[in-house]
């Protein structure tokens, strides 16, 4: 018996392979609309939703090798073809690398809160990281992030919606729940079942108290 996989090499980037602007269509091998997730974790969500939407490309990007590794293994014992995942910090990725308006929607799920003053700087939502952000969305492209993390859900809000840049090219929209989500869940991602599953603190309800929600187009 011969059991064929997708090799692990098509869906691991080896950035080296490829010069900047990174060419979407021939990362992919084909065109259409392209949707990034920062900080894919063990790959839950991009998985599920690469699979019911096939025509959609899916583009994960995460730090932590050990979860990088795990998740492209996850996709090529799927079969799945839309998905690429690159192991990178992806604030210097996407000002390096990605093209102006080459993105549908980005999704930052559970992104690190990095609570300690001194650890802000490493935070995704910052002004300059959220200008890149912006100049690789389409017109009419989504940002949608979730946060269990009050504080840090404040600062999200503010980089967004009140930065002077932000402010003009954003506009919040109701955010529903993705279509690969379990009854009860916002966004279906590995880290959103932990926090049902462990209980306190991690404990919330579903409401904005606990999870916080935001889902922006420009
Ligand atoms: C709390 S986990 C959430 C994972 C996933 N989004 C989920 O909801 O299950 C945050 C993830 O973001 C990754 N991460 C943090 N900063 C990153 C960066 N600058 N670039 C890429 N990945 C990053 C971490 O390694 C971690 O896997």
């Amino acid at each position: 018996m011969i059991n064929m996989c997708q090799k692990d090499d098509t869906i691991a980037v080896d950035l080296d392979k490829y010069s900047a602007p990174l060419d979407l269509k021939t990362l992919f091998g084909r065109p259409g609309p392209v949707h990034l997730e920062l900080g894919s974790g063990k790959g839950t969500f991009l998985l599920n939703q690469a699979r019911i939407n096939p025509h959609f490309s899916y583009f994960g990007i995460e730090w932590a090798n050990e979860y990088y590794r795990y998740s492209v293994d996850r996709m090529r014992r799927w079969q799945v073809e839309n998905v690429r995942i690159l192991r990178a910090d992806g604030r210097i990725f996407i000002e390096q690398y990605l093209p102006d308006e080459s993105i549908d929607t980005f999704h930052v799920y559970f992104p690190d809160p990095w609570p300690k003053n001194r650890h802000h700087k490493r935070r995704f939502f910052q002004p300059a990281v959220i200008a890149q952000v912006a100049r690789c969305l389409v017109i009419g492209g989504e940002i949608r992030t979730a946060t269990d993390h009050a504080e840090y859900f404040e600062v999200i809000k503010s980089v967004l919606l009140d930065d002077p840049v932000s402010s003009q090219r954003f506009e919040p929209v109701d955010f529903l729940p993705a279509n690969t989500a379990a009854p009860g869940e916002w966004v279906g991602s590995n880290f959103e079942r932990k926090i049902y599953s462990t209980g306190p603190p991690y404990l919330y309800s579903g409401d904005a108290e606990n999870l916080s929600l935001l889902d922006i187009y420009q």
